[in-house]
């Protein structure tokens, strides 16, 4: 079954096709960072903006190199949430008028769904269940249960800041680039051990996150005025991975989960991926950097699972835009 998927939920304009929930033969993503670097943000009106303008040649380049037409299509999926209403809007209502167009069944994807199918989407075997699940973005810090298809539980999450929007801040604050992730984690690359120590927010008892007091702490050395760059984003990062890694890992043991997989922007943090593989007691998959940031390859992979079991999404659907896994299970109604 071929896909075709959308995703805008953010600042990333994005089409696919993905075949059978495994097979990406495109992913296209018009990226809006140079946009809102100036701003060092995402500016919600100027995003929507601009996938308006984007939407069509991505759609079309999407298929193009497929080196299918829209009549080979079988099914749309659109990303339904969460993310800006005024991005969010224009992928979808795209897809659901490319299915009403066409008379095509129509899917709206959880964007932390397809954050995690993004593992689908690599060659070789299937990944296992229960898996657990490590969703890292820019906007959500997860710790999820996936113990089938479309069946997660929430186990952790983060209580302030999520992990891409703490690298973020903090690269802010260190007057790197928006947005700060790729940077601080280059930065890190010239640093190393130092006489600072970063606070580690384990909050015991509880799978859940926390990254304002570290963020803080970056606060103070910064207005102190004598730092070096590289050695605090060093620090920075190790501080982040030891808590993802380090409760992860943990969780994984005590779950006897089959498989750990990693899914967001976040996840193509290199020293992430090498503490996860070295402390997880199961194997972990990670997918490449291209399907950890936002990309429509991953909500293609997810559709192609929903729809093979007979799911489809009314044309009536609304978009959401809170982080709500519970709803992950209601959006969808079965044929
Ligand atoms: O999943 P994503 O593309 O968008 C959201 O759904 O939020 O994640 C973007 C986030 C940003 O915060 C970005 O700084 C972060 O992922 N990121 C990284 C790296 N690459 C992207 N953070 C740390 N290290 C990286 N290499
Ligand atoms: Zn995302």
């Amino acid at each position: 079954m071929n896909v075709l998927a959308i995703e805008s939920s953010c600042d990333e304009t994005a089409a696919a096709v993905v075949v059978d929930g495994r097979t990406a033969l495109s992913s296209v993503v018009a990226s809006q960072v140079d946009l809102h670097a100036r701003y060092g943000g995402v500016v919600p009106e100027v995003a929507s903006r601009q996938h308006l303008r984007n939407i069509g040649p991505v759609v079309r380049e999407a298929l193009e190199t497929a080196g299918i037409t829209l009549d080979q299509v079988d099914a749309v999926a659109g990303t339904r949430g969460p993310g800006l209403a005024g991005s969010l809007l224009v992928g979808y209502n795209t897809a659901k008028a490319i299915a009403f167009g066409r008379g095509l069944p129509f899917l709206g994807v959880n964007h932390l769904e397809g954050h995690i199918y993004a593992n689908w989407l690599v060659e070789g075997p299937e990944p296992k269940f229960p898996a657990l699940c490590l969703v890292v973005s820019g906007g959500h810090t997860d710790l999820v249960l996936m113990r089938g298809h479309g069946q997660y539980e929430r186990l952790g999450g983060t209580r302030d800041d999520a992990a891409g929007e703490a690298f973020d801040k903090v690269g802010r604050l260190l007057g790197l680039p928006f947005p700060g992730g790729p940077h601080v984690a280059k930065a890190a690359e010239e640093g190393g051990p130092s006489e600072l120590s970063l606070p580690r927010a384990w909050i015991p008892g509880t799978f859940d996150f926390s990254f304002s007091g570290l963020k803080t702490a970056v606060l103070h050395i910064v207005r102190a005025g004598k730092y070096d760059t590289p050695t605090v984003a060093w620090e920075f990062q190790e501080a982040v991975v030891d808590v993802l890694a380090g409760k992860t890992s943990r969780l994984a043991r005590e779950l006897g989960a089959a498989e750990v997989l990693v899914a967001g922007g976040v996840a193509s943090n290199t020293r992430l991926r090498e503490e996860l593989h070295r402390r997880c007691p199961v194997p972990v998959r990670i997918p490449p950097p291209k399907f950890c940031t936002d990309n429509a390859a991953m909500i293609g992979a997810a559709a192609g699972y929903r729809l093979a079991l007979g799911e489809r999404s009314p044309l009536t659907e609304d978009i959401f835009t809170t982080n709500d896994w519970a709803r992950v299970q209601s959006s969808v109604v079965s044929s």
